[in-house]
Order: structure tokens, then sequence, then C-alpha cells
């Protein structure tokens, strides 16, 4: 029996597209070098005892019976209960767990923390891992039913797949993951953190989420990918503006990965802006916080700015060229390696 492993995985950064991921759209994130490691140790007794080093804090369950907790404690325990309802025997465990990522801010701590968990009980348990789909679907698992955030694949994805110079453009609708090289001229990719922090479950993402679905069942189609601007129009508010903002953004992946071929950085700040803005006025996820630090941004000469993974607060990501000064707190994210496992 493998008696330790150590799995890391990275959260990510999205360069543009948002929000598509569940509604079968596009999408063009990168994992960043930032993310959570799990330390596991195998156990004879069937049993789970786990830290968070950086919350001090501690949980315990057996394998026998798990029963859904919250926090932190929701995703050791998802990740275990999806394991071993995908038929994985897991062994016992003790699980340290740390992270360089910060929570709650737009940069997936979540799936972070999911995926690096499962490889690490898989690792330990000498499992043989699924395909990476077929790992960031079950972890997405994790999110939906034992969190309680309705969030699609985009997250795991990322995690799973990352590659160092290279973000990732996803279909969402026939998960083809296209990784396209990330040469910005000297320009650097940086968050800022507006402040406001959130658990994704509780703000109104679920509601997005419900909003998009029932756009879908009005227009009578399964996803607002197969959906025309006209069309839209029909629906009454706020669906128009919800699924307005889906349509435009697929197209603004589109053209932000031509704009990346052609090396027009000028062009994919413009497509960067006009995602931010559909976000706050048809998808209405942004908050005053989060204008905040866009603007102080822009204010130091961003090519482009916008939000961030799910909204309501987060971190925000601007293009800055070289010759722009840093904003106070700014980190530059590059894009680096997906999850790993050692000492197996
Ligand atoms: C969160 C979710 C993702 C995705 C983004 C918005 O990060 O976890 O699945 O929906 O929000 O693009």
């Amino acid at each position: 029996m493998t008696s330790h492993a150590v799995a890391f995985a990275p959260g990510r950064a999205n360069l543009i597209g948002e929000h598509t991921d569940y509604n079968q759209g596009l999408a063009l994130p990168f994992a960043i070098s930032e993310g959570v490691t799990v330390r596991a140790r195998a156990l004879l007794e069937r049993r789970i005892d786990a830290v968070a080093v950086d919350l001090g804090k501690h949980d315990s369950f057996s394998l026998d019976a798990v029963v859904p907790a919250e926090g932190w404690r929701a995703f050791v325990r998802g990740a275990a209960g999806e394991l071993m309802d995908a038929g994985v025997e897991l062994s016992g465990a003790e699980l340290e767990i740390s992270g360089t990522v910060p929570r709650g801010a737009g940069l997936s701590s979540s799936a972070a923390l999911e995926v690096s968990m499962v490889l690490a009980l898989l690792a330990v348990s000498d499992a043989s891992a699924p395909d990476r789909l077929d790992l960031a679907r079950l972890c997405s698992r994790i999110e939906n039913d034992w969190v309680g955030a309705q969030t699609g694949l985009l997250d795991q994805i990322s995690s799973l797949f990352g590659e160092p110079e290279r973000a990732l453009r996803i279909d969402f609708r026939s998960l083809d993951v296209r990784p396209v090289a990330l040469e910005l001229d000297g320009c650097k990719l940086v968050t800022l953190d507006s402040g406001e922090h959130h658990a994704i479950a509780f703000s109104g993402y679920n509601e997005r989420r419900a909003e998009c679905a029932r756009a879908c069942a009005e227009l009578g189609v399964e996803s607002l990918r197969e959906v025309t601007l006209a069309q839209v129009g029909e629906l009454p508010a706020p669906l128009w503006k919800r699924a307005r903002h889906v349509i435009t953004e697929n197209e603004r992946v589109e053209a932000a990965v031509a704009a990346l071929e052609r090396g027009e950085l000028a062009e994919l700040g413009r497509l960067i802006d006009a995602s931010h803005a559909s976000l706050r006025d048809c998808f209405e996820v942004s908050t005053p916080a989060v204008e905040e630090a866009v603007a102080r941004l822009k204010g130091a000469g961003a090519l482009g700015a916008r939000i961030v993974g799910g909204g309501f607060g987060g971190h925000v990501l601007g293009l800055l060229p070289a010759e722009a000064p840093m904003p106070d707190g700014a980190l530059e994210v590059r894009p680096g390696d997906g999850a790993r496992v050692s000492g197996r």
C-alpha cells in the first residue's frame, strides 16, 4: 500500500468567458501557480482525520458513514463520499491541507481543494485515477451536491489540464480542451483583490444559473449555445439580459483567441473590458467594491480589466502593459502546470 502521497492542485484565472460553462459555451482560463496541497498518510482504520492547517481546524469521520458538513469539511467529506460512490475502495487517511490561493476570491480555491483532495485520496488508496474529464466531473459533484454551489466545470478542468505558458480554450458543449499560447509581448496579467469575499453557494450564483435555465425553458432549447441574439429579444427581463451576456461572451472568447494568435494585445484588452461591462450590466454580478478595483487597474494603465469567477466580489483581472506600475496589492498571475501527485 502507498503510505504517503502529496497532491497539489492549482487555482485558476479566467482570461475571458465567464458564466458560460454551465451554458455549454466557451471560456479561456489558465491554471495559476497558487493552489492547494494535500499531504496524505494511509491509516489502517477506515477513518479520515483531516487538518486544515491555515484555519487551525480539524475534522474526523468514519468512511463507513460519511455525513455532509459545512465549510471546508464539506469538501473533504464530499471527496471521500463521491470517490466511494464511484466504486473506489478508499483506505483511511490522515490529511493535512494547506493552500496559497486566496479563499473566496474568484480564483477557484474550491476546485483546488476538491482536486487536490481527490488526487491525494486516490493515491494513498492505491486506486487508479479516472481520466481527467471524469475526474473534473466527480470534483464538480462535490461542489454541487455536498457544498451546494451549482457550479459548472470551468474550475476543475482548468486545475486538471493547466499548462505553463498556455491558456485553455474550453468548449463546454463538446468538452474539447485546446491549449492556446499566451504570448503577451511583455504585458502582465495581474489580479487585484476587491476586498469583498464570498462563499459561492450563498451569493447570487445559483440564482443566475437558474435564470439561464429559465431562459432556455422559455425558448424551448437545451442550452443558450443554441440561441441567437434575435431570439433573446423575445424574453422577459432579466432573462434577455442574462442570455445576451452568455451569447456575446462566447463571441468574445473566439475573438480573444484570434487576438492572441495575431498578437493584438490592445484588442484583447478591449474584449476584457467588454466582458466586464456585460457582466456588470447584463449579468449583474458586479459590486461597488469590484468597480473600484477595476477602476484602479484601468487607472494604472490596464489595457483591459474585469471581474473574474462567479462575481459578487472577489478578485479582478487586468492586462497591464510592461511599463505600467503594479498597483499596491496586485499579484501577477502566470499560466502554470495542472494538478499533480508525488510520493507514490
Ligand atoms: C465559478 C464557478 C464556475 C464558473 C464561474 C463563472 O468560478 O465555479 O463553474 O461558472 O464561476 O464563469
